[in-house]
């Protein structure tokens, strides 16, 4: 299964194949330890599940939430075929999907989760160079995510150890003043620790201790 536009032809869209994937040096990933301590991790925006699969190679428990019923449907496909080889499914065996919002998950499980991971969908920057194929198709299908800070929030309210988020390096905070910064080549990975706060308790802190 493949996310393609109509004009291409098949076999040239975006499939989920998790034997590309390289995970030499996972360990010390900005992405990996961004996230911190293994455990439960909702990937609250799982997309076509690269950033899952990492995190699942790297020993995370990972609830991957996708909302858009085509790329969760390309995904879903990923993950059964790699569930049916030997050497990947002891990580996707780490890997739940679910389809719908991730938003109305946090509100109904808040204390489930030790890490949550954002990556939204971010508008491409212009005259900056074409992006991979897979993700101007996710693009496309989705659209730029523009309801980016009310996960956000939803996240804050919840009683998550640490949120993270992924940004491009052009792209400002969806939130200020992250406590550790990780930054790779192609990205930064913004990092809040909640220490039990709430979003207002969080956002005074923040304010009273820059
Ligand atoms: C940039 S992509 C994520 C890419 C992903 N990290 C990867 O490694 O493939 C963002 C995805 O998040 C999904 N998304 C955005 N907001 C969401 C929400 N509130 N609930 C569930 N999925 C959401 C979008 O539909 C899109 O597929």
């Amino acid at each position: 299964m493949e996310l393609i536009r109509s004009s291409d032809r098949p076999g040239h869209g975006a499939a989920v194949d998790f034997r590309r994937t390289t995970l030499r040096g996972i360990a010390s990933s900005p992405l990996v330890r961004s996230c911190g301590s293994k455990g439960l991790l909702l990937d609250a925006t799982a997309g076509l599940g690269g950033d899952s699969f990492l995190l699942a190679a790297a020993g995370f428990t990972v609830t991957s939430v996708e909302r858009s019923p085509l790329v969760a449907a390309v995904l879903r496909d990923g993950l059964n075929r790699a569930a049916a080889s030997k050497s990947l499914a002891a990580i996707v065996g780490r890997i739940e999907l679910r389809e719908g919002d991730a938003c109305a998950l946090i509100k109904a499980t808040p204390n489930e989760w030790s890490v949550i991971y954002l990556d939204p969908m971010y508008p491409a920057k212009r005259g900056s160079a074409l992006a991979a194929k897979p993700i101007r198709l996710v693009r496309g299908a989705v659209g730029p995510d523009s309801d980016s800070d009310s996960l956000f929030r939803a996240a804050a309210a919840a009683a998550c150890a640490r949120i993270v988020v992924k940004r491009p390096h052009h792209a400002p905070t969806l939130y200020p003043n992250p406590d550790l910064v990780f930054e790779s080549k192609l990205a930064r990975y913004d990092t809040y620790f909640r220490e039990g706060k709430s979003l207002s308790e969080y956002a005074r802190a923040r304010h009273t201790h820059p």
